[in-house]
C-alpha cells in the first residue's frame, strides 16, 4: 500500500471521528459544531503528517516528495495503532511524547499538562515586567513540563527561577526538559525545581530563614520580584472534562467546586513572598477574568490588569504588591 493511500485513509478516519485539535485550549468557549470543513481537513492532515513523521522518522518534505513510497508492515501497524488511539481521543502530544512551546521542544507524558499556545502570553507578560530587572528572582507555581520556567529562563538568562510543583513525576519531566534545552542551546538555565504544595515548601524555607534561590544563610525571607502561575482552574463539573483533556492529569486541570480555589490560594499566599512592587501574574479560564480581578483586589493588590491572548480572550491577570499601601481585606 502506497504512503499517500495510507495517509488519505487515516485522514478520512480522523475526520469521521471529529477528533479535536492538539491546539485546542484547555477551556475554549463551548465550540460551535459546524466548524469549517477546510479547517477540519487541514487539522486531520496535519495530524496524519505528524504521526507519519513520528513512525517513519522521515521529514514532512520527504513524505510529500515520495507519495508512492511504501511502508514496512511494522510501520503500517504502528501508524494504524496510533490513529486508533487518536480516534479514541488521546492527545497527539501524548502519542508522540512531544509538544512545542515558545519554539522550544518539550517532552510530555500523561503526568503533565500539554503546554498550550495561549500560555505563551504569561511568558510575554513576565518578560515585559522583567525588562528592567535583569537579575530578578522569579517563582513559578505548578510548573508541569517546565514550559513556562524554561521559556523564561531562555529569554532572561540573568533571572533566577524557582519552579515548583506538587507532583514529583511532573518535576522529573520538567528537570529533564530543562537539561535537554540547556544542552541543545549550550546554555546554562538558572532554574531550580522544588516539590511543594503551593507555598508549603517556601514557608519551610522561610522558617529555615534561608534565601530561596541562593540557599545562603543570610537569614533573609525568600522574596520574589515576580510570582507566576498557570494553575488548575476548571471546576469539578466543567463540561470540557469529558473531552480529550480527560487524558491529562486531573490535578493539573481541576480546582475545587468553583475552579477558583487554586487561584485564590496563590493570590493570598503570594503576598508574603513578593517584594514591594513585585508582580503576581496568573493565567485563568476564558470566563474567570472578572472573578480573578476581584480576588486580587480583595487580597490587596494594586494596578490590576488583564491581558488578552491572540484569540482576544482575557487570559492573564496581573497585580502589583505595594507594601506601603496594601491592605488585607481577606
Ligand atoms: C494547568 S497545569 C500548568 C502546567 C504548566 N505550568 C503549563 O502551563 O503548561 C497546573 C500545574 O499545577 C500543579 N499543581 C496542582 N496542584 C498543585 C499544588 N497544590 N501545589 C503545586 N502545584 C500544583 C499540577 O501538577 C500542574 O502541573
Amino acid at each position: 500500500m502506497k504512503l499517500s493511500d495510507i495517509a488519505t485513509t487515516a485522514r478520512h478516519r480522523l475526520l469521521a471521528a471529529q477528533t479535536h485539535s492538539v491546539f485546542d485550549p484547555v477551556d475554549q468557549p463551548v465550540a460551535s459544531t459546524d466548524a469549517s470543513t477546510d479547517s477540519d481537513v487541514r487539522t486531520a492532515q496535519l495530524e496524519v503528517d505528524v504521526l507519519l513523521q513520528f513512525v517513519t522518522g522521515r521529514s514532512r518534505s520527504t513524505l510529500y516528495a515520495w507519495p508512492d513510497a511504501t511502508l514496512s508492515s511494522n510501520e503500517i501497524k504502528a501508524f494504524n495503532d496510533l490513529v486508533e488511539e487518536r480516534i479514541a481521543g488521546q492527545p497527539l502530544a501524548y502519542l508522540t511524547g512531544q509538544q512545542e512551546f515558545w519554539s522550544l521542544p518539550f517532552d510530555v507524558s500523561s503526568d503533565v499538562l500539554i503546554p498550550r499556545p495561549e500560555t505563551e502570553l504569561l511568558v510575554e507578560t513576565a518578560i515585559d515586567y522583567l525588562h528592567n530587572l535583569p537579575a530578578a528572582d522569579v517563582l513559578e507555581l505548578g510548573t508541569g513540563s517546565g514550559a513556562i520556567a524554561i521559556a523564561l529562563a531562555n529569554e532572561q538568562p540573568q533571572t533566577n527561577i524557582l519552579a515548583t510543583d506538587v507532583s514529583s513525576d511532573a518535576l522529573s519531566i520538567a528537570q529533564a526538559n530543562a537539561d535537554k534545552v540547556s544542552a541543545s542551546l549550550n546554555k546554562q538555565l538558572r532554574i531550580k525545581f522544588l516539590q511543594s504544595d503551593w507555598f508549603e515548601a517556601i514557608y519551610t524555607m522561610l522558617a529555615d530563614s534561608k534565601s530561596a534561590l541562593t540557599s545562603d544563610q543570610t537569614g533573609q525571607t525568600p522574596l520574589f520580584d515576580l510570582i507566576i502561575s498557570n494553575p488548575p482552574y476548571l471546576s469539578e463539573d466543567d463540561p470540557h472534562l469529558t473531552e480529550s483533556i480527560r487524558f491529562e492529569p486531573r490535578n493539573a486541570l481541576v480546582s475545587g467546586v468553583s475552579g477558583l480555589e487554586s487561584l485564590q490560594t496563590i493570590a493570598s499566599g503570594a503576598r508574603m513572598f513578593l517584594y514591594h512592587n513585585g508582580m503576581l501574574a496568573l493565567e485563568h479560564g476564558y470566563d474567570q477574568a472578572e472573578a480573578v480581578r476581584l480576588l486580587l483586589q480583595n487580597s490587596g493588590y494594586n494596578y490590576i490588569n488583564t491581558h488578552r491572548d491572540l484569540a482576544g480572550i482575557e487570559r492573564v491577570t496581573t497585580g502589583l504588591w505595594i507594601t506601603s499601601t496594601a491592605t488585607d481585606n481577606t
